[in-house]
């Protein structure tokens, strides 16, 4: 292998080097903004962290959904927040983004670890 080539290996390792954290990054920056937009929109009426108040508590819907992996959990839960899961109290919330789903989804399941 001429040199150049190791070079471009080696600014490729560090390019992924960095490419990780970053990721972490962004996935604790939107559990944080997750965790202010719910309790914006007073979903602690209903949830507590733990246990059940009207709805189930927030770690446990973590704990519940830990084993259905992170990408069928996310799809889930999204929909149930923006449609609301019908014949119970749990409301609609159409008026959130997909990004907003994505933070508060986020940060439901950060409560699993
Ligand atoms: C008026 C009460 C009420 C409010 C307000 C409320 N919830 Fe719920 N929520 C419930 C109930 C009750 C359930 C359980 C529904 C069921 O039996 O499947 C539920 C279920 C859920 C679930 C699904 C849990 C599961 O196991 O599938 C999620 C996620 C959730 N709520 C998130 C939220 C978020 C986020 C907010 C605020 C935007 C919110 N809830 C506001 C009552 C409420």
């Amino acid at each position: 292998m001429k040199p150049h080539h190791l070079c471009a290996l080696a600014s490729l390792a560090a390019a992924l080097a960095f490419a990780v954290p970053a990721a972490h990054a962004s996935e604790a920056q939107d559990a944080s903004a997750g965790a202010k937009l719910v309790k914006q929109h007073g979903c602690f009426t209903c949830h507590a962290m733990q246990g059940t108040k009207i709805g189930p508590g927030f770690a446990d819907i973590a704990a519940k959904f830990a084993a259905q992996g992170e990408d069928k959990a996310e799809k889930v839960l999204e929909t149930d927040v923006h449609d609301g899961v019908k014949g119970t109290a749990m409301p609609a919330n159409a008026s959130f983004s997909k990004a907003e789903l994505d933070q508060i989804v986020d940060w439901i399941l950060s409560l699993k670890k």
